[in-house]
């Protein structure tokens, strides 16, 4: 069998999708929930850096990174010799009830990574979803208050609580009320704090009433968003003001991606609680909350989970930190600049159509003149090879594997232009 690394990419040898990728697509929406939101029909079965070879042998270029998940690339040569040695020597003991030496070297190293200057403590679940609810746990259970602010086109996930935190498409909430109450929702923007002091705490619901407001720094799902540059600035300021905890939820804009461990970073600011997922595991089923040691307050049996910090998920974690401050992070920055600076010109090439070209590091988000125009281009650059993902209401976004090289940013950015 050709080794992918032999292969050049994008290498597409039938019509995409091929053959055997129908037939799997038959079989597969034969067994599996109808709601998995499947964005086109690659089916993937073998991954090497930024390379992913699906069931008929063509090889796509991947710069969705199983939604920013694959941040070391595929099956990079170090984690997979950290996850074999690790599920060698012990796969489970559950580090919520016993003392499992991996999970304390994990969160040590988060700790150690966090944006908070103090000392903090971690907690370590198994996806996004799973910490976002332990930081509104943690929030209520420290402040003794019930209510929460997010924004709206925030994605932070599909449990209950995260779910009524997520304020992007109407359609997640459909069928499911009631949601979770005491939760406000505002816009992303300088406007949406006017309206949290203006409206919500003068009108609704006193600030001293409030346990948290959760943020993504850089909105994701909601289509690459970047505040303005005083926005998260002026966000602590009103959450100092009035003792309210600030969430950072840095499941798709932390790990590195943004060219800073965390794209809170970028704007000086530190969280109460940090909550990461996605590309710290570089795609073992891995999520932390990193909160600050004076609210991680809650005492034995507040929260827990059985398999969260799975040691061979934190064997995954571990190395994903090594690689991301030996190279990888810094590569983000450079490749981020390269393909931003070579996609910028589409605005003005395609005036009207291409409506924004924006981001930080490899979270780089390309707005269009509509809906139809971004999934017509997600589909298109799938057709010729190149995997994106559509985000928020009219955008694409590009969030490949941090061991990106320059040539294949190069061959990116030639068959999305
Ligand atoms: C910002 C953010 N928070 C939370 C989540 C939920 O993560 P998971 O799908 O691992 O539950 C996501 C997933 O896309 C996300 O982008």
């Amino acid at each position: 069998m050709t080794t992918l690394q032999e292969r050049p990419v994008p290498d597409i040898i039938t019509e995409v999708p091929g053959p055997k990728a129908r037939a799997h697509v038959a079989y597969d929406e034969t067994w599996t929930s109808p709601s998995l939101p499947r964005a086109y029909p690659i089916v993937p079965v073998r991954g090497l850096g930024c390379k992913l070879e699906d069931i008929d042998g063509n090889v796509f270029l991947d710069f969705a990174a199983g939604i920013a998940v694959n941040s070391t690339g595929h099956s990079h040569p170090a984690v997979v010799a950290a996850i074999q040695e690790q599920a060698g020597l012990l796969q489970h003991m559950s580090a919520s009830d016993f003392y499992l030496p991996i999970y304390a070297r994990a969160a040590e190293q988060l700790a150690r990574i966090a944006p908070m200057k103090g000392k903090t403590r971690v907690f370590i679940g198994n996806s996004g979803a799973e910490v976002v609810e332990a930081g509104l746990k943690l929030a209520r259970h420290h402040t003794k208050r019930q209510n929460v602010i997010a924004f709206l086109g925030a994605f932070h996930g599909r449990t209950m609580g995260a779910v009524s935190l997520t304020g992007s498409k109407a359609k997640y909430h459909a069928g499911f009320g009631p949601l979770l109450p005491g939760v406000y929702h505002v816009p992303f923007s300088l406007e949406g704090l006017d309206e949290i002091e203006q409206r919500i705490f003068k009108r609704l619901m006193p600030a001293n009433e409030f346990a948290a407001i959760i943020v993504e720094p850089i909105q994701g799902e909601g289509g690459y968003v970047v505040p303005d540059a005083t926005f998260l600035a002026r966000l602590r300021a009103l959450c100092d003001k009035h003792g309210i905890l600030l969430i950072a939820d840095e499941v798709q804009s932390g790990a590195g991606r943004t060219g800073k461990m965390w794209a809170i970073q970028h704007w000086d600011v530190e969280p109460d609680i940090l909550l990461t997922a996605k590309g710290i595991g570089s795609g073992m089923p891995i999520g932390a909350m990193i909160a600050k040691e004076s609210v991680m307050t809650w005492g034995p049996g507040a929260h827990g989970s059985t398999y969260g910090g799975n040691p061979v998920a934190c064997a995954a974690l571990l190395e994903t930190i090594k690689l991301l401050e030996g190279g990888l992070m810094a590569n983000a920055e450079v490749r981020g600049r390269q393909i931003m600076d070579g996609l910028r010109p589409l605005v003005d090439r395609f005036p009207g159509l291409v409506r924004d070209v924006r981001g930080k590091g490899l979270m780089i988000g390309i707005q269009f003149d509509s809906g139809d125009t971004a999934d017509a281009v997600q589909m298109a650059a799938f057709n010729r090879g190149l995997l994106v993902l559509e985000a928020g209401d009219d955008c694409v976004r590009m969030s490949p594997p941090l061991v990106v090289t320059e040539d294949e940013a190069e061959t990116a950015m030639r068959i999305f232009t």
